[in-house]
């Protein structure tokens, strides 16, 4: 099994979020032990512990990389053990961070070629100098080995895997269709596992908007699954009044209830489940909420920033 860092556990805005004075983002901030601070969604894995491939580069990557003293130069003057970077989806949090990987560094940059162009479309992010950053079109249902910018094999795997989901906020077409334009490739899991050991393998869905037959069928069994874990409830930020949006129209499936991600996941038997992404909104980030004991009596683990996730 890789090494598993989680660097953010939060989703997009983190918690706190800058602009909210909701009461658990208040008790974030003034330090409750029970409410910690989240950055926003990103993972680090590695095989060897001294080449690392990011899961998501969120906008808070620049703070994560200090506490994370794996991830820190240890050659030279200029060098990272980041070998690349791997893309579940083009979302702000899961993108933003690129921008903090300029200053002439080599990586190879990971992503369907949905995602892809939606990068080349955005040319801010061609700080990333494609001299320097390859960026590899990953297609979906394929073992794609991860190789670092000098060609050096990583002895790690991934596999990306197309799960519901809805194209990145700021490129929703409202008339496109019912889906604002969200296609294939869109939004991916990714499956991730030592070349030679594909059984122990993790799966990590950031982004998941329901779970259908062939996507139970994926993760049944597996030792591990880092799940979408943004909302408690579909209408709590509605309920809150501090947004409009419902989990279904922001691509994601809810904690609670009869098609939520506990009952969804109570039949599949994954040895081990974390949530991650969560939204500054869920209950669940509350150490004392009665959701944070729902979802620990259901067998999920909420994860937090700076843990390692070792089998
Ligand atoms: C999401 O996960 O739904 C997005 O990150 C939301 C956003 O872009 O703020
Ligand atoms: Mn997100």
């Amino acid at each position: 099994m890789p090494r598993i860092l989680v660097l953010g556990a939060a989703a997009g805005g983190g918690f706190p979020q800058w602009n909210s004075n909701a009461p658990a983002c208040r008790r974030a901030r003034a330090g409750d032990a029970k409410a910690r601070p989240r950055s926003q969604s990103s993972l680090a894995v590695s095989r060897d512990g001294s080449s690392w491939f990011l899961l998501n580069a969120s906008p808070d990557l620049r703070a994560q990389i200090e506490s994370n003293p794996p991830l820190h130069p240890r050659h030279g003057l200029r060098s990272t053990p980041i070998a690349g970077v791997v893309l579940t989806n083009a979302d702000v949090d899961h993108v933003a961070g690129l921008l903090t990987l300029r200053e002439s560094q080599r990586l190879v940059l990971y992503a369907t070629e949905r995602v892809h162009a939606v990068l080349r479309a955005n040319s801010i992010f061609n700080v990333l100098d494609p001299a320097l950053v390859r960026r590899e079109s990953v297609a979906l249902d394929r073992p794609s080995a991860l190789t670092g910018a000098d060609g050096r094999d990583s002895g790690l795997c991934i596999e990306l895997f197309a799960v519901p989901g809805k194209v990145a906020l700021y490129l929703e077409n409202a008339q496109a269709d019912a889906g604002s334009g969200t296609a294939i490739g869109d939004t991916v899991g990714a499956k991730v596992y030592e070349i030679d050991r594909p059984g122990d393998c993790f799966f990590y869905v950031p982004g998941c908007a329901s779970m259908p037959a062939d996507l139970a069928r994926r993760l049944a069994g597996a030792p591990l699954v880092l799940f979408d874990g943004t909302l408690w409830s579909d209408d709590e930020m509605v309920r809150a009044g501090i947004g409009r949006k419902t989990g279904k129209r922001m691509g994601h499936m809810s904690l609670s209830g009869p098609d939520g991600t506990i009952a969804a996941f109570a039949s599949l038997s994954v040895r081990r489940k974390v949530l991650v992404h969560m939204n500054n909104s869920n209950p669940v980030l509350l150490d004392d909420s009665p959701e944070h004991a729902a979802a620990t009596a259901a067998g999920w683990e909420i994860a937090v920033d700076g843990i390692e996730i070792a089998l």
